[in-house]
């Protein structure tokens, strides 16, 4: 299959593109914001099915060419803000690659391509808060907190419209918190792997019983995957793991794993808005599509320690620029982040 990946030079999107390439022809777009970096798509260089552009979302006309040369089966947007900490500083960026940027794009499939698939890649974060008890299936009500996640439940009814409106055969995924090798610094997990390793205070926001249910990167593009291959046109697919941990239970798993000090861990005010809690009902994507995510945390954990350990200079170097200069001018220098 031809598949075009929008976002593909960032955390999520850049594993799938490298799930992807073993057995379809990928093109990646991506505007290489802050967030974007060519070195995640090292492995794919020599590929004779990769190619990428550099191309906003938002520029329909481009997007509107590379649609006509490559012609794609199936379109994958990953392309977004994605940081919760960055929409509370400053939301309009938020909505105008999460909502403008979606908009564009499907305007710019309905001009080009009308017959493909394309998919949304969403966020278990459109729900907002929910607990054991009622987990949040595909039909529960959209309650998000945060600018990023009313950005994004903003897309997912603008891509449902272009689908009953039009007529897109529109598919949209909505995962819970992923890990992985090449996530940016800034959020949780590689943070703290490496402030730790720098022996840097890691900051636990408010009592650190907040809930997440960490699904690894791979497993998520083989959920998305199997969406494009076995999903239906206008169908919600909710993708976790199942396997739910408080923040400063992972953050216990993570000082073990690294081998860092407990008295690096610093109670800090907590988010504005911040969630309690993600569970999800994913009998859909398991019935329907047969999926079900099957990389245990301890391992996929274990590894991507492991990925950082040995890759150091990946993040050496993110940590060095822009990561740097929005921590100091989001935190002054507590000394929390970096
Ligand atoms: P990321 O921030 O690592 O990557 C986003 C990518 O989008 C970057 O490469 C960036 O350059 C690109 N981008 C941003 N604005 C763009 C624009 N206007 N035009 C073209 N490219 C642009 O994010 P991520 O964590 O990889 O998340 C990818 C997608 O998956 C997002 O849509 C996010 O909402 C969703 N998601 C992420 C998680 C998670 O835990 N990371 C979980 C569920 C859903
Ligand atoms: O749930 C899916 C979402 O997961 C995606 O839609 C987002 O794109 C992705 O960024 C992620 O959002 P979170 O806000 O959950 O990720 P983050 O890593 O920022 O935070 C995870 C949890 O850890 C959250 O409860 C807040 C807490 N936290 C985060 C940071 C950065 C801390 O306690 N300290 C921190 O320094």
């Amino acid at each position: 299959m031809r598949m075009l990946i929008t976002g593909g030079a960032g955390f999520v999107g850049s594993a799938f593109a490298r799930n992807a390439v073993t057995g379809h022809e990928v093109w990646v777009l991506d505007a290489l914001t802050y967030a974007g970096n060519l070195a995640n798509l090292e492995s794919l260089q020599d590929s004779p099915r990769f190619r990428f552009f550099r191309c906003d979302i938002r520029d329909a006309a481009l997007v509107e060419r590379v649609l006509r040369e490559f012609s794609p089966e199936v379109i994958v947007n990953f392309a977004a803000e994605s940081h919760v900490d960055r929409s509370l500083n400053d939301a309009t960026p938020f909505v105008g690659t999460n909502v403008l940027g979606t908009q564009s794009l499907l305007d710019a499939v309905r001009r080009a391509a009308p017959g493909i698939r394309f998919v949304q890649i969403s966020t278990d974060e459109v729900y907002g808060s929910t607990t054991s008890e009622r987990p949040a299936s595909e039909d529960s009500p959209l309650c998000p907190s945060s600018p990023y996640a009313a950005s994004k439940a903003a897309a997912d009814l603008l891509a449902l419209a272009a689908h009953r409106t039009f007529g897109l055969d529109v598919r949209i995924t909505r995962c819970t918190n992923n890990y992985g090798p090449y996530q940016f610094p800034e959020k949780v997990v590689p943070l703290f792997i490496t402030n730790l390793m720098e022996t840097k205070a890691v900051p636990l926001y408010g009592d650190g019983l907040h809930t997440r249910d960490w699904i690894h990167c791979d497993d998520h593009s083989r959920g998305v995957l199997a969406v494009i291959e076995r999903g239906r046109p206008g169908r919600i697919y909710n993708l976790g793991a199942q396997s739910p941990l408080t923040n400063l239970e992972l953050t216990k798993r993570i000082l073990h794993l690294v081998g860092g000090d407990e008295k690096l861990v610093r109670h800090v005010s907590d988010r504005p808005g911040h969630d309690r809690a993600y569970y999800l009902d994913c009998s859909r994507a398991r019935l329907e599509l047969g999926w079900a995510a099957g990389i245990p945390l301890k391992d996929g954990l274990r590894n991507t320690v492991e990925w950082y350990r040995q890759n150091r200079s990946w993040w050496e170097d993110i940590k060095k620029g822009t990561y740097l200069e929005y921590y100091s001018r989001q935190y002054g220098n507590s000394g929390n982040h970096a």
